[in-house]
């Protein structure tokens, strides 16, 4: 049991969580974080945009949302928009959710984007959920000790809180973390949207909130907060570089001190293979032969390939953009496809790749089976079913689909970056097999690609081989307690430096 003066009081503020909202990891992340927190005594709050969708039938299973009462008004740029604070609690724990309404913001069909093109009003969307974080834990006086946040969508939060809202009331004593997920996405937009983020155009400057002439959330984030983490070690090296840090490199070396990786867990309870309800057949090591072959053949049968056991099947499930080397795959499908092997793709995004995989299904009927489209009962299904799992990503934060597959016994095939590199080892000679887990592969080309998959295939024939490689995968242990344990030192390193700055009157 947490003493009191252990006890955090934390406001988890992101554009997505499960159960609500989901466009990617980010989702699984922070409703599986907020509920590892809350298991370890803290008290979390989690506020996130309140999207319509949240009341359809679809969503049925969510637990019921309440009006709170309490409502607010935020000027922007001159036009006062109201806000409405709804609630509700993350299933299975105490944590509060506030569910920020504003129904001209976030009653949209998708979160961020509609056939392939961002809103063009997202800097005012933010901006305003970013502001309505902070009036939020102002008017109901939460006196978070530390206010988490998560990508460009809450990137001004550190800095308002740095500025204007350090010497307000309910304020003093709190710290705020930013984490990246995905340095691609910056939330950066033209300049005259300053107004809307309610900061003095003093801060927008190289130190703090500018990049190339451009406003940039993310970069506000980095600048303003007390401590900064993204989703794994190796990738906390690879921003600092060029090559990785979208053009944020020398301000994330410049704060590196304050830097730290923490490598994402997975949700037991959701994801699971003896628990799961979304799959055909349920399974452990021990019974996995007799469950993985009822899943596959389902899964074959609903997406109309032959049902057979004797071929290596793979399975991909991913957004649809640049980061997760789907042109590697188009690029070698040709050689890979005169292998007798199959291939499952779920996905949604970019519409080239849309298309691109269709044709590839429409080629080769017999061997792929492509699903555009967002689907949470066939990502299991796909996991669960698949003997193999694809993701060569171009780079790639932590990724969380190949912890999904190692726990699921669906061994993957990644690239040597990011959380891929923490999280997969290398079967790359016969003594590595005592610890391997996967393939892993460095070059970004087809051809490297496309050779790793074929040592995949070569392995599945040798069944003795490729168990004892499902075997080492299913026994790790991903569970969120080695990482929220980390958070909670970044929490507190997080308020050390904000007291510092306190004492010297913040920025
Ligand atoms: P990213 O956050 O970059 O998309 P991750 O591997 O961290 O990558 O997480 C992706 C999450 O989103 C996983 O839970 C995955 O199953 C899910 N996902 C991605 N695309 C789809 C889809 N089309 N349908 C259902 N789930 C999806
Ligand atoms: C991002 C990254 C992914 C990561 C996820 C959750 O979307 O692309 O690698 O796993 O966030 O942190």
């Amino acid at each position: 049991m947490k003493t009191a003066s252990d006890r955090l009081r934390i406001v988890l503020a992101a554009s997505e969580s499960v159960p609500f909202s989901k466009t990617g990891g980010l989702a699984d992340v922070v409703g599986a974080l907020a509920k590892t927190l809350d298991q370890h005594g803290h008290e979390v709050v989690m506020i996130l945009p309140d999207y319509h969708f949240l009341r359809q039938a679809s969503v049925a299973h969510l637990p019921p949302i309440a009006e709170s009462g309490l409502r607010f008004s935020i000027s922007m740029n001159g036009r006062v928009m109201m806000g409405y604070v709804n609630w509700t609690i993350l299933p299975g724990t105490n944590v509060r959710v506030l569910l920020v309404r504003q129904p001209e913001y976030f009653d949209r069909k998708h979160l961020y984007q509609e056939h392939g093109h961002g809103y063009v009003d997202n800097c005012e969307r933010f901006c305003f959920f970013s502001r309505a974080v902070l009036e939020i834990c102002r008017q109901m006086v939460l006196r978070p000790d530390v206010i988490h946040c998560n990508d460009w969508q809450t990137g001004l939060i550190p800095g308002l809180l740095g500025t204007q809202y350090a010497q307000r009331s309910g304020f003093e004593k709190t710290a705020s973390v930013m984490t990246l997920h995905n340095m691609a996405y910056q939330g950066r937009f033209w300049h005259l949207d300053m107004p809307l983020t309610n900061m003095d155009w003093r801060y927008f400057n190289y130190h703090y909130m500018e990049s190339w002439g451009d406003l940039n959330l993310l970069k506000t984030g980095i600048a303003f907060a007390d401590q900064i983490t993204t989703v794994s070690p190796t990738y906390a090296r690879e921003i600092c570089l060029p090559e990785g840090g979208f053009g944020l490199e020398a301000l994330l070396k410049h704060r590196h001190e304050d830097l730290v990786g923490i490598l994402n867990g997975i949700d037991d309870s959701v994801w699971n293979p003896e628990t799961d309800h979304l799959i055909p057949a349920r399974y452990s090591i021990k019974s996995l032969e007799h469950g993985k072959g009822i899943c596959r053949s389902t899964l074959q049968r609903r997406l109309g390939l032959p049902e057979r056991q004797d071929v290596p099947l793979f399975g991909m499930v991913s957004r649809m953009t640049d980061q997760k080397g789907l042109d590697l795959i188009m690029a070698s499908a040709d050689r890979l496809l005169l292998q007798d092997i199959q291939v499952v793709f779920l996905g949604t995004g970019d519409p080239t790749t849309e298309n691109a995989l269709r044709l590839l299904a429409q080629k080769y009927p017999q061997k792929v089976a492509v699903e555009i489209g967002f689907d949470d009962g066939l990502a299991h299904q796909i996991e669960a079913g698949a003997d193999s799992f694809w993701m060569p990503s171009r780079f790639e934060p932590c990724g969380l689909n190949q912890m999904y597959s190692l726990r699921y016994g669906t061994v993957p095939i990644v690239r040597r970056v990011g959380g891929l590199a923490d999280s997969v080892n290398n079967l790359d000679h016969p003594d590595s097999i005592d610890h391997a887990t996967g393939f892993v592969f460095s070059d970004y080309t087809p051809d490297a690609f496309a050779e790793t998959v074929e040592r995949a295939i070569t392995c599945w024939h040798n069944p003795q081989l490729w168990k004892q490689l499902v075997a080492n995968g299913m026994a790790r242990d991903w569970s969120w307690g080695r990482s929220a344990a980390e958070y909670e030192n970044v929490y507190r390193k997080a308020l050390q430096r904000m007291s510092g700055r306190f004492a010297e009157g913040r920025v």
